[in-house]
């Protein structure tokens, strides 16, 4: 089904957590906007919702009691938070920032489905940040709503690759197309001496080469990308931008291309 109100969506996923696909969904959807569209970003991870946060976005109050959503009668419901201008929804607004979601795993994906269809989205470009592992509820996003393909997220360690490996093996079996990899803390920049640190032995280059071929960026391991996104952050200071950012602005405008190049099927 198509998402009403989205012309294109894109599934920001790996295997492996904590390899910054959330760092990439919010930058990227970021660089997107900068790029003249208009952008939504829809956080699709029910147990660890950080796009609020990153974003700078905080809601200490438990919500137990209190739903802050007001919904009409009829579909689409959910107004998106506006913030840095693009349109946010995160499963992560329903609860406070330590509430412990705890819902029966059987019934995550309809309650993430049935939320992102709730929205009343008007953009160009949906990104989608998921949770790790090639589960729920992304096998049901991938094959329930019109997505046009995914994003891997994956660092150039061993153990990433072998997980961004199953993600992309997931995609591909439920008919998404893999548009592109990030590789994700990809080397160090020496601020002293300008010199570049591979991390890890396998080095930049093999991800795209071991997983589908098209690198969208390599982002480095810097403090600005671990930062909360705030008024501080390169992205949003055009003036001041860093390499982080400009890695962040190819990745989008590679993204782009291939999105728009090809009719929607
Ligand atoms: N390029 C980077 N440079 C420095 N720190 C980074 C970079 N990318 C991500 N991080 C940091 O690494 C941690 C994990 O990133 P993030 O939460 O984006 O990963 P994730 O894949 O979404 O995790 P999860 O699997 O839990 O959803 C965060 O503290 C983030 O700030
Ligand atoms: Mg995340």
């Amino acid at each position: 089904m198509p998402l009403p109100g989205v012309r294109r969506a894109v599934m920001v996923g790996s295997g492996k957590g904590g390899v910054g696909k959330t760092t990439v969904a919010v930058n990227l959807a970021l660089a997107l906007s900068r790029l003249g569209r208009r952008v939504g970003l829809f956080d699709a991870d029910l147990y660890g919702p950080n796009v609020p946060v990153m974003l700078g976005v905080r809601r200490k109050v438990s919500s137990s009691g209190m739903v802050p959503i007001r919904r009409g009668n009829r579909p689409p419901y959910i107004r998106p938070l506006r913030r840095f201008g693009i349109d946010v929804m995160s499963m992560g607004f329903l609860v406070g920032d330590s509430d412990a979601v705890g819902p029966d795993p059987r019934f995550v994906n309809r309650l993430v489905l049935q939320t992102l269809r709730d929205v009343i989205w008007d953009v160009d470009v949906l990104v989608i940040d998921s949770p790790p592992g090639t589960g729920e509820p992304q096998t049901t996003l991938v094959r329930e709503v019109q997505l046009d393909g995914a994003v891997v997220v994956t660092t150039p360690g061993e153990l990433a690759l072998m997980d961004a490996g199953r993600s992309v093996a997931a995609f591909q079996r439920d008919g998404l197309p893999v548009l592109g990899v990030i590789e994700n803390m990809a080397y160090i920049r020496c601020p002293g001496c300008g010199e570049t640190i591979h991390m890890h032995e396998t080095g930049a280059g093999r991800a795209a080469d071991d997983l589908t071929g098209e690198v969208l960026a390599r982002i480095p391991m810097t403090p600005a990308a671990a930062r909360t996104i705030g008024t501080q952050h390169g992205l949003l200071e055009p003036a001041n931008e860093s390499e982080t950012d400009r890695q962040f602005v190819a990745a989008a405008s590679a993204l782009l291309a291939r999105l728009e190049g090809e009719p929607r099927p």
